[in-house]
């Protein structure tokens, strides 16, 4: 899985996809870069959420507010008193963890140990094999996943409780050592704001303290009655933004995993009070459908239903996904209630409330979030999409089979040879896709080379230029996943792709 990992970030990178940011000066932790492809792929998928939620829902409408906000939004929100994560240090080593993440790590680890049990009765039982049963019965995998859950639940009470005392006593019992030195010689653990502070202002004395927004939803909250008004919206209405945000976190690894600077895709859909239960049921429902929806494999997804709740919410899932280091979260659906909209009531002093035609009566509506990292997107996208793949010819080739909706380059047009009139016809036919589809023009090195950099930069389609084009205006199409290819004339190439492309 390491070695997955490590291929995953070095393509990356060869195929212009990220790039550690300020490379030239060794770069800048958790921070990075998106290069020719990645700037596309990123666009993609974002235009993918975009379109899924804003243009096939009658009733949620978008928004694009400033990463600046008054500084008494994040007192309200309660991020200046509560968006803090527990840290330690490990005393021999002097790094710095997040004594949550440490605890995590270690209840996947158990899971991971009880899929391995799962997977070898798998192959012993063959066809006999009944998995409801066997989790339930065989000690080895029964003892791994209560140890799993065991963690979790007291990580989550002593969270809850604030007792950071607890979480060090906990992490020493089960034996955690420093990830990177085997040291088991840690801090007490304590909290740490995970807000960047900036100023706004020319002179010292007349600056204003402000904060890089640590997650875009806020935006949405302090626009509520804006778009509630001029939009005409009845509740049950959504808003969705996507854009920046900013935490200062502190244990920074696994590459666009846990970022500094990140993107959010959020929705926040405004209920009835009472009501909330069934839209966050409804939206948990929509958004793994959401994502089944990309074809990466349905046992790539697992819900996660929270036992430590942050401080807004009354219910909150992740959905989690099996990225080249284990189940992680990739997506939160939380049941937020009023606690944002009541709180920005209180510290502004103006009402943010919805008049109810049929219940005839005003109030504050309910709150169901959903939550997605962009970056994130990409990595599982990007991650899975990587492969290896053994030939029938005893050959191997590296391929990213990018669901074709978010490849950042949809198609390549070859000229089979450099001349004989051949690439006048392909640069032709790049002019009559370029506006509809990016594609690209390659005429360097021999066809088979050709193919395979489009199979490893993740174009879904080939398109190759031969001397028959010259008379019969038909070319060869060639599908990046199963190789095939096949003649077609060059006045149905537009419908074609679309035909790939489109969801
Ligand atoms: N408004 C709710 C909220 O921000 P969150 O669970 O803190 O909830 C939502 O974040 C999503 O944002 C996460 O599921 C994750 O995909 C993404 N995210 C959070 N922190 C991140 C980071 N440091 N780097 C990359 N993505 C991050």
């Amino acid at each position: 899985q390491e070695d997955k990992f490590k291929k995953v970030i070095a393509h990356a990178k060869e195929y212009g996809y990220i790039f550690g940011s300020s490379e030239i000066y060794d770069g800048l932790s958790a921070v990075y870069d998106y290069g020719q492809n990645g700037v596309e792929l990123k666009k993609n998928i974002r235009e993918y959420w975009w379109k899924s939620m804003v243009y096939m829902h009658q009733n949620i409408v978008g928004l694009d507010a400033a990463i600046f906000m008054h500084p008494t939004t994040w007192k309200a929100s309660g991020h200046v008193d509560a968006f803090n994560d527990p840290l330690i240090d490990n005393k021999d080593s002097k790094k710095r963890y997040r004594a949550d993440v440490l605890l995590e790590d270690y209840a996947e680890k158990q899971y991971q140990k009880a899929q391995k049990e799962i997977a070898k009765a798998k192959k012993r039982f063959g066809d006999s094999f009944d998995e409801e049963q066997y989790v339930t019965t065989n000690p080895r995998v029964v003892k791994y996943l209560s140890e799993q859950q065991r963690v979790l639940k007291r990580m989550a009470k002593s969270l809850e409780n604030e007792d950071l005392a607890d979480v060090k006593t906990l992490i020493e019992e089960l034996g955690i050592a420093d990830p990177e030195t085997g040291s088991k010689n840690w801090t007490d653990v304590r909290q740490f704001n995970l807000m960047f502070g900036t100023k706004l202002g020319a002179s010292a004395e007349s600056a204003t303290d402000l904060f890089l927004r640590p997650e875009t939803a806020q935006g949405i909250f302090v626009n509520f009655s804006n778009v509630q008004k001029t939009g005409r919206m009845k509740i049950p209405f959504g808003i969705a933004q996507t854009g920046k945000a900013f935490r200062n976190e502190i244990v920074a690894r696994q590459f666009i995993f846990r970022m500094r600077e990140f993107e959010q895709m959020e929705m926040q859909f405004f209920v009835r009070p009472g009501e909330e239960m069934k839209w966050y049921e409804y939206w948990k429902e929509t958004r793994l459908n959401w994502h089944l929806s990309l074809g990466l494999g349905k046992e790539n997804y697992r819900f996660h239903d929270h036992d430590k709740l942050a401080h807004y919410a009354n219910a909150a899932a992740d959905i989690e996904f099996n990225f080249p280091f284990g189940f992680k979260e990739l997506e939160g659906i939380h049941s937020r209630t009023d606690f944002d909209l009541k709180a920005h009531e209180e510290f502004s002093g103006k009402k943010l409330q919805f008049f109810d035609p049929e219940l005839k009566e005003s109030y504050v509506p309910y709150v169901v979030e959903t939550s997605v990292g962009l970056d994130r997107m990409f990595l599982a996208v990007f991650s899975t999409a990587l492969q290896d793949e053994e030939l029938e010819d005893g050959s191997s080739r590296v391929v990213l089979k990018l669901p074709a909706v978010v490849a950042p380059v949809k198609a390549a047009i070859l000229p089979l040879v450099k001349k004989d009139g051949l690439p006048e016809v392909a640069e032709k036919i790049v002019k009559d896709l370029k506006w509809k589809f990016n594609v690209a023009y390659d005429e360097k090195d021999a066809i088979g080379r050709r193919y395979r950099r489009q199979d490893a930069a993740g174009t879904p389609i080939c398109i190759t230029v031969d001397h028959d084009t010259l008379n019969d205006q038909s070319v060869t199409i060639r599908d990046r996943d199963t190789m095939e290819q096949k003649r077609v004339p060059i006045s149905e190439l537009k419908s074609i792709i679309s035909e790939k492309v489109d969801p």
